[in-house]
């Protein structure tokens, strides 16, 4: 095992496993030391809806082949409500569209494309720890194998996700966290069945959101709004199949294909924001660093726009002999991320039942539903912040 490297990158996720990419491309030597086995962070079943600006990282870290040939291009989504569908065309907007593909073929791909370079990753990694990160000396260390292992690095990239060690190593006096817990939660369905369409679904109904979404032409993914204290047990295919229908308007329940789930699963809708990114020589990126609801589809490219500036950083680092990139680094996500915060609250509260809204708030709900679909100016600033604003320079 190797015993020093230049970055360090804690996690395995797709925002480490991007960083690492990115790095060997600038000839930048990079580890990641991952605590979960290779086949844990392949069966996480995650979104799938890739803006431009992630291809375009994806193609410039050469990893882009098999999504060119399987993603699917999509130009618009179609908003549902009182019964009706409205298309909300991105192309038409904004000359833009975004990719469908799995987040877990993304991690197949990096993954892959890691092994066939040779690159090291550490799996199971147990008890890692960052130490040094405010001095000229950082080092991760962990355990595995029975031994203890110290990589000594120049940098730490923090790409271990919202539970991970890095941001919790920070001294609470440096770090500042913003936060919103949403009193409703995804009940998610993996299903071997062809989607309802082309287009994704996004349906305001009054028993609760729906979403209708996609993997492949013969693979969909199907989320319903569903009480924080749902157990996903109590929640049978027939329920859950019959729920999906009853939030949908006729047309795209008639074409609802229902067969057995390949996964079931809850999740909470959070949003939260870390500041800065930058602790010495610890950077944050992803997860660590920010959640977002997963309506507005922004948790897989902020995480990859986190790591392409942070790979420019370090590229400028060890090519020009420039710290300006890292400097800027943590500044220059944030304004990525607040817009990327805000779209998703907004679409979030534009879409759910909140049960605390009342009557008028659903009037409200209803009328900006309206004016959304009825002003090309409010379906164009949908369609800008949907595909995704472009790295800055
Ligand atoms: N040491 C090493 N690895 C760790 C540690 C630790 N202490 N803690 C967590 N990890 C690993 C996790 O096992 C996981 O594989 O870090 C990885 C973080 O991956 P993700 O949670 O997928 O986060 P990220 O890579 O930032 O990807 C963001 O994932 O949650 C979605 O919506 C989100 O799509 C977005 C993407
Ligand atoms: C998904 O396919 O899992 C998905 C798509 C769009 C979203 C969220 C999740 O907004």
């Amino acid at each position: 095992m190797q015993e020093r490297t230049e970055v360090a990158i804690v996690g395995a996720g797709p925002a480490g496993l991007l960083l690492g990419a990115l790095l060997h491309k600038a000839g930048i030597d990079a580890v990641i030391v991952e605590q979960r086995s290779a086949a844990y962070v392949m069966g996480r079943i995650r979104a799938g809806v890739l803006e431009q600006t992630t291809v375009e990282l994806l193609e410039h870290a050469g990893v882009a082949e098999r999504l060119h040939r399987e993603g699917l291009p999509h130009n618009s989504i179609e908003l549902a409500f009182d019964g009706q569908l409205h298309r909300i065309n991105f192309q038409a907007l904004t000359g833009k569209h975004v990719t469908v593909y799995g987040q877990t073929e993304v991690t197949h791909d990096l993954m892959d494309a890691r092994a066939a370079a040779g690159l090291t990753t550490v799996y199971e990694a147990e008890n890692v720890s960052v130490h040094g990160f405010d001095s000229d000396a950082p080092s991760v260390r962990w355990r595995s194998g029975g031994a203890e292992h110290e990589l000594r690095c120049d940098f730490i990239a923090g790409c271990d996700g919202y539970h991970g060690v890095c941001r919790a190593s920070v001294p609470d006096g440096a770090i500042r966290t913003y936060e919103k817990v949403y009193p409703f939660g995804w009940l998610g369905v993996l299903a071997e069945v062809p989607p309802v369409g082309d287009e994704l679904v996004y349906a305001n109904h009054e028993r609760g959101f729906a979403l209708c979404s996609q993997r492949s032409r013969t693979r969909s993914r199907y989320y319903v709004q569903c009480g924080l204290d749902e157990k996903v047990e109590n929640w049978s295919d027939v329920a859950f199949w019959d729920e999906l229908r009853s939030r949908l308007p006729d047309e795209v329940t008639l074409r609802v294909t229902t067969g057995p789930s390949i996964e079931k699963s809850i999740a909470p809708l959070h949003s939260f924001v870390a500041e800065p990114l930058r602790f010495g020589r610890l950077f944050l990126a992803g997860d660590a660093a920010h959640i977002v609801p997963p309506t507005g589809a922004k948790g897989l490219n902020l995480a990859a726009s986190d790591v392409g500036y942070l790979a420019r950083g370090f590229a400028e680092f060890y090519r020009d002999k420039s710290a300006a990139g890292i400097g800027a680094y943590s500044d220059r996500c944030l304004r990525r991320i607040w817009k990327a915060e805000r779209f998703s609250w907004w679409l979030t509260s534009l879409m759910h039942k909140f049960p605390e809204t009342g009557d008028f708030g659903q009037r409200m709900q209803h009328a900006e539903l309206e004016y959304l679909v009825g002003s090309a100016a409010a379906s164009t600033a949908l369609a800008e912040n949907y595909v995704g604003l472009p790295l800055e320079h």
